[in-house]
């Protein structure tokens, strides 16, 4: 007998759903929500709303998609944190009603451990134990994962995310929100090299962002006093100098890890993960360092139901179903 999981996810801006049959992904919506762009970050209370709009369409296309119906599902598949509560909200109620009304297992996913998993989804897949340089909006982590069920944080940030550090940068470039994929294009055709911006000396397998920040903002004070277009004029430069020292600091914590826990399968996952610039330097510095690399395709890469369904699978699989009366949360303990 197959094992049919559907799958929701809304623990931010993006409305998902998938479903996943014997571990294999057969469809994977995402709705993306533009009412943000206006205001240069997600609100949380819109963002609840439009989860609400979006949740039922965003469903029938996920199992229409997968050629299966209600009667066929096996289990529901939640992301239970962490996120922005209100959303965490609507795809647990209705994730929560879907079960009860179907008298089948509800399954609670980890948002973070679900972006690591997101590189057993397609082959070829790498071996436990392998290391995962997690990169999203909210975290950067590196995380040892010795099984699908057993994950450790060993190194990461003290203060911004890495796709904070891109938004952030962006925001001060004047580009929109969010400023990753934006600084992404305009990097494609910079100098990497053109400004010189600091890497912190942050001991451990911890990883620091602030500093570059601060670096940034003083490098466009001093020169906008005297060119008040030098953003402009520069932008290519600027976004491929900030994105080549975001891409160094990541991979040097990387290769520390490496060294420190012998493990050389590694992956890259979270939104950041489908930046062209690190996608490469992890190829490139596998090559050198002689790693087995794997980033999940572009759609598994930012926040997308495809990720719980296969977290969801592999917990369904240890038969770990959740009570109906599990709470979302905003944090969540690992
Ligand atoms: O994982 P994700 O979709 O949502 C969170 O859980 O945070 O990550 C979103 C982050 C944003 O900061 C966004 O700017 C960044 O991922 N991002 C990128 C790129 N695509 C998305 N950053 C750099 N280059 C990209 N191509
Ligand atoms: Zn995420």
């Amino acid at each position: 007998m197959s094992i049919t999981i559907l799958a929701i996810e809304s623990s931010c801006d993006e409305t998902s759903a998938a479903v996943c049959v014997d571990g294999k992904i057969l469809s994977n919506i995402i709705a993306s929500q533009s009412v943000h762009e206006q205001y240069g970050g997600v609100v949380p209370e819109l963002a609840s709303r439009a989860h609400m709009q979006n949740i039922v369409p965003v469903v029938d296309k996920a199992l229409k998609e997968a050629g299966v119906t209600m009667s066929d599902l096996n289990a529901i598949a939640f992301t239970q944190a962490p996120g922005l509560i209100g959303s965490l909200l609507v795809g647990a109620q209705f994730a929560k009603s879907l079960a009860l009304a179907l008298n089948i297992p509800l399954i609670a996913v980890h948002h973070m451990q679900a972006h690591v998993l997101a590189n057993l989804i397609d082959d070829p897949k790498p071996s436990f134990p392998f290391l995962c340089l997690t990169v999203s909006g909210g975290h950067t982590q590196i995380v040892q994962c010795d099984s699908p069920h057993e994950m450790r944080i060993i190194g990461e940030t003290i203060d911004d995310a890495a796709g904070e550090a891109f938004d952030k940068s962006a925001k001060m470039l004047g580009l929109p929100y969010p400023g990753g994929p934006l600084i992404d294009k305009h990097a494609k055709n910079g100098d990497p090299n053109r400004f010189k911006l600091p890497e912190p000396q942050i001991p451990g397998l911890n990883f620091s962002f602030s500093g570059l920040k601060t670096a940034i903002l003083y490098l466009l004070q001093d020169n906008t006093k005297t060119d008040p277009q030098f953003i402009e004029k520069n932008v290519d430069d600027l976004c491929a100098s900030i994105q080549h020292r975001i891409i160094s600091i990541l991979m040097n914590k990387m290769k520390k890890a490496s060294i420190q826990t012998g493990i050389k399968d590694i992956c890259i996952a979270g939104g950041v993960s489908a930046n062209g610039g690190l996608r490469s330097a992890l190829k490139t510095m596998g090559e050198t360092q002689g790693w087995n690399t794997f980033i999940p395709a572009f759609q598994y890469c930012t926040d997308n139901a495809g990720m719980i369904a296969i977290t969801g699978y592999f917990k369904y699989l240890k038969g770990d179903a959740a009570a109906l009366a599990v709470s979302p949360s905003a944090r969540a303990e690992w």
